[in-house]
């Protein structure tokens, strides 16, 4: 298909563009009506409640008119910019040709699934498609139990892996309307260097906390541990990266304890970390992976792999689900890997992100609030602090500065007192560098507002 690869390009002096204070009228009918009959939204929408009307590339425009940079990606999701012309030409095809066959065979899921094996590291290729990432975490623990026929997991603290049953078992955030984790579901503390539970300072401690999870396991555990499930960068916990030789040594754990492990690419796949898979950092090749966010550019398509000598658990787990693999998915998911590979996404998200953590380090020297700047790619957070020795979290401020940019114009993503950034991987540095002078301008309105200067 032919497309001009400048499709998304805009001046950069043209946005944002804001015709009126966001909300504006017509953001705030068409919210509050919504809001009659849906509640629970996330705190990106409760805390700059406007409305969306389109999207083209790197900008997004609210029902008023106003123009933002997108430095949200939906949610890590428009990994390719919105509407991109390529996953919008094979979607309509498919929209008018078949929507749905159950699990019946088609060619363009096979051409989808013969398209991902070919792009996932080591030999996972056995897959299954769904449709929420959560759902694709359901069948990725059962596979694991199916393999080994144990049911116990661990994961970490602020580990995020969806709100079903198992996934929010796995998951921080399990609450009284989540009920206790379920039987044999355990939570450790991870390698959170900035905020390390064991009081240590890396590299001095020698990953104490790889040891300390062994231990966990053998103590805690009651020998029937079938998989370590984790994110190899946490998202909703405020982008948390880990140091390089981490991921490698929980590999290796789970290989001396015979256990699997389960890497949750959700949010950091499809070349959102500067590499196509956030593994690929690591050079670490997990048993079963999990895929979502950007593997359909908006679509909902999500997916789980395994490695073949596991490939019969597939049979064993059966893929329950009506429209997993539907043709309209296979076909976004097929465009968006083949844009990825023909526009050399990877090394886009790479060099944008290091454009883009240049400046935030240059950010975090200018501001008494900011505790860390980090992230991968163009997966990346700012960290903000009431002070830098004590390192209280400062989330009066992560909603003030979210809400003032957003004011401004750039649609991004808070967590609580960390400020998320995930900018389509297609963007270019005039555009990333106008979005982070908001940032800046406006954690300088916030320091203000709060007494720092
Ligand atoms: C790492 C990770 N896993 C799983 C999920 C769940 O995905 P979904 O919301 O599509 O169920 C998310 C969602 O943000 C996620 O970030």
């Amino acid at each position: 298909m032919n497309y001009d690869k400048n499709w998304a390009k805009v001046d950069a002096a043209s946005i944002p563009d804001m015709k009126v204070p966001a909300p504006g009228p017509r953001s705030k009918d068409i919210h509050s009506r919504a809001e009659k009959y849906m509640k629970g939204y996330s705190s990106q929408v409760k805390l700059f409640p406007v409305a969306f009307e389109s999207g083209h590339g790197v900008t997004l425009t609210d029902a008023d008119g106003n123009k933002y940079i997108d430095f949200s990606s939906g949610i890590y999701v428009t990994n390719l910019g919105h509407c991109h012309p390529k996953v919008v030409e094979y979607l309509q095809k498919y929209t008018g040709q078949l929507m749905n066959c159950h699990d019946f065979s088609t060619e363009i899921k096979t051409l989808f699934l013969e398209k991902l094996a070919s792009m996932t590291p080591g030999n996972l290729n056995g897959i299954q498609m769904y449709c929420a990432g959560c759902e694709s975490v359901e069948a990725a623990m059962r596979a694991a139990r199916a393999h080994t026929k144990k049911y116990e997991f661990f994961s970490f603290w602020g580990d995020f892996h969806g709100k079903t049953m198992s996934a929010v078992s796995v998951t921080q955030v399990a609450d009284y309307t989540t009920g206790p984790r379920a039987v044999g579901m355990h939570l450790a503390p991870a390698a959170h260097c900035y905020r390390c539970a064991f009081d240590k300072k890396y590299p001095e401690c020698k990953l104490f906390c790889v040891d300390a999870l062994e231990k966990q396991i053998k103590m805690e555990g009651t020998g029937n541990v079938a998989a370590i499930i984790m994110e190899p960068i946490q998202g909703w916990n405020g982008s948390v990266v880990y140091p390089d030789d981490y991921l490698p040594a929980i590999r290796k754990l789970c290989d001396k304890l015979g256990i699997l492990l389960i890497v949750d690419e959700v949010l950091t796949c499809c070349a959102r970390t500067g590499k196509m898979w956030c593994v690929d950092l690591y050079g670490v090749v997990p048993d079963i992976m999990v895929f979502g966010k950007g593997l359909a550019n908006g679509f909902p398509a999500t997916a789980f792999a395994v490695k073949e000598e596991m490939t019969e658990v597939l049979e064993k787990i059966s893929a329950s689900t009506s429209y997993g693999g539907n043709p309209m998915a296979a076909a976004a998911g097929l465009a968006s890997l083949e844009v990825i590979e023909e526009e050399n996404i990877v090394e886009k998200s790479a060099k944008l992100g290091d454009f883009i953590m240049k400046k935030l380090i240059k950010m975090k020297g200018e501001h008494k609030i900011i505790g860390e700047v980090r992230g991968k790619g163009c997966l990346l957070g700012i960290e903000l602090v009431k002070d830098l020795n004590t390192k209280e979290p400062f989330l009066e401020a992560g909603k003030r500065v979210y809400q003032i940019a957003f004011s401004k114009g750039l649609a991004w993503i808070p967590a609580n007192h960390t400020l998320r950034m995930s900018p389509p991987l297609i963007m270019e540095e005039d555009v990333a560098a106008k979005a982070l002078d908001i940032i800046d301008e406006s954690i300088t309105i916030a320091e203000k507002e709060f007494g720092y200067i």
